[in-house]
């Protein structure tokens, strides 16, 4: 099969090749999906799990990409819940083999039944900033309705499904980003903008949640604004700053299904946007992830039509 391979960390994006590879059979509880559209996230070849296995050995070549829309081609031992044939999307394994490829092997449970409705591009794009906004919000964040929520980065992939879960949850949502990005945060729900270049974050008052997608002194100001009992969630490393009677939570997005199949459910009816800038087949994949100039929205990788 096609598939695209990362060898040398140093090399970044730049170092992507695309090549033949041995098609990936089933393990117990696994199904083979035929990728139809594969998201990738750049900041995955930082991530000492594309370059190792469990027990830190090499594992290169390795195929990145682990966003994923397709159809399901063969069922491993034991497996159950889903079907050849079906259609499904999901968030491959950090560790494993990933879905800038022809063909991918994946948990069952890692996967959620994409409707027939529902573009694979669109599928593929959902998993990782809408399973991140939703831990983020709901499990770690327990976020309430009537809640303050401070969404940093409204206007960015995780940013843009945060403001979106979180006002449809009922909360007031302060959007930040750059001056660009207001019009946009304020269309996607968020009540209020902050232009962290130009407006003073301090201004907004007190919040219930943070979720931070920046780090750094961001971070730390927004921790300062969290109300007692309130939390700072942050999903770039551990915390650098605690809110004063507050909790500080870091996590990595889990795959879910059933948050999967609620996610898809809001896309359909409406009630969610995804952000799709550039799709390009994979024959294209290497340049269109090597982009020379900065690009908004996912860039999603059509493999199969
Ligand atoms: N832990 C996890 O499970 C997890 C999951 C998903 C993502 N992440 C991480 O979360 C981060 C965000 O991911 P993403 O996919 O949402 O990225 P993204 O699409 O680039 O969104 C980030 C947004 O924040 C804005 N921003 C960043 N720094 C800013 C600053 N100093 N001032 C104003 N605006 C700023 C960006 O604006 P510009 O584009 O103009 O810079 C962009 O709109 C990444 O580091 C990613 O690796 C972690």
């Amino acid at each position: 099969m096609k598939a695209i391979v990362v060898t040398d960390q140093a090399a970044g994006t730049a170092g992507m090749k695309l090549v033949e590879r041995p098609e990936p059979k089933a393990a117990i509880n696994d199904v083979v999906v035929q990728v139809h559209a594969s998201g990738f996230a750049p900041t995955e070849l930082a991530w000492p799990s594309t370059w190792t296995d469990r027990l830190d050995r090499d594992r290169t070549p390795s195929i990145p990409g682990h966003e994923l829309a397709g159809v399901v081609t063969a069922l491993g031992y034991g497996t159950t819940g889903l079907s050849v044939g079906q259609r499904v999307f999901g968030l491959a394994d950090w560790y494993r083999d990933g879905t800038l490829a022809e063909y991918v092997a994946i948990e069952a449970r890692n996967l959620a039944p994409l409707p027939g409705d529902v573009d694979f591009t669109v599928g593929a794009s959902l998993p990782i900033s809408g399973l991140t906004a939703w831990q983020g919000l709901f499990q770690h964040g327990r976020l309430q309705t009537g809640q303050r929520v401070l969404a940093h980065g409204a206007a960015g992939a995780v940013g843009s499904m945060v403001t979106q879960l979180a006002r449809e949850a009922g909360a007031y949502v302060i959007g930040t980003g750059r001056s660009a990005d207001r019009q946009t945060a304020l269309d996607l729900g968020a009540k209020e903008f902050v232009d962290l270049d130009h407006d003073a974050l301090e201004d907004v008052g007190k919040v219930d949640l943070v979720f931070d997608v920046i780090g750094g002194d961001i971070q730390k100001r927004s921790a300062a604004l969290i109300r007692a009992g309130g939390t700072l969630v942050t999903i770039v490393g551990p915390p650098e700053a605690r809110p004063s009677g507050g909790l500080a939570v870091d996590f990595v997005v889990e795959a879910d299904r059933v948050q999967l199949s609620e996610i898809v459910q809001r896309v359909r009816d409406g009630r969610l946007r995804t952000h799709i800038g550039k799709v390009a087949s994979l024959d294209d994949a290497v340049a269109a992830l090597n982009p020379t100039k900065r690009r908004k929205g996912n860039t999603i990788i059509c493999v199969h039509r």
